[in-house]
């Protein structure tokens, strides 16, 4: 299989994380793809015309897209703990966690957009500040569940993980430790998970 990444891609790095949970290292090829909102990149283009990252060719030469699809797909494949789990009110859990932080991602690489590469003459502060505050009410609403998780590791935590190590490597100036200590104690410990620390944003 061929997984188009870039590595400071935090949707790409959901896959890239559970691709190595799920010990799938072997069976997938990470090539990485630049992106850009305003240089479209025809190979990408080809295989997904949304022109988004992660995206995935599988042994069948089917292509799969966005990263929920490809975390879905990826945890068919291995015989280990799923990480979507099966059925009940564990599952709606990791998915409502997986949409919550697919969201905080959403506002955040629009941020980044909007601050380093729109022109500066046509930068909006304000618009900033209202993908801002989406993002630091979601991560208050996982503040609040954050003590229950435990040891738990389901496809919604990976999406945490990849959505606070992308605001430490995008907006570090932003210091959402100072209001979410749960969520940082959380973040510390999954940190140091190898499939976590071998993927950190670059
Ligand atoms: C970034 O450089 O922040 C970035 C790269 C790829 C996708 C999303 C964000």
């Amino acid at each position: 299989m061929k997984l188009r990444v870039n590595k400071a891609s935090p949707f790409a790095r959901k896959a890239r994380i559970l691709s190595r949970e799920a010990g799938l290292t072997g069976r997938v090829e990470e090539i990485e793809t630049a992106v850009s909102p305003v240089a479209p990149n025809d190979d990408l283009a080809r295989e997904n015309p949304l022109l988004k990252i992660p995206s995935l060719v599988t042994d069948n030469g089917e292509t799969l897209f966005d990263s929920p699809v490809i975390c879905e797909y990826l945890d068919t494949l291995h015989g280990g703990r799923r990480f979507f789990p099966a059925a009940g009110p564990a599952r709606f859990a990791a998915l409502r966690r997986q949409a919550v932080t697919d969201g905080i991602l959403d506002a955040a690489v629009l941020c980044r957009y909007e601050s380093a590469v729109r022109p500066e003459p046509l930068r909006w502060p304000e618009w900033i500040q209202g993908q801002k505050r989406k993002i630091f009410g979601a991560l208050d609403a996982l503040e609040k569940e954050a003590a229950t998780w435990g040891e738990d590791f389901d496809v919604g935590h990976i999406g945490v993980a990849c959505a606070l190590g992308y605001l430490d490597f995008r907006f570090a100036d932003w210091g959402w430790r100072t209001v979410h200590p749960r969520l940082a104690a959380w973040f510390e410990a999954a940190s140091r998970r190898p499939s976590v620390r071998d993927t950190a944003p670059s």
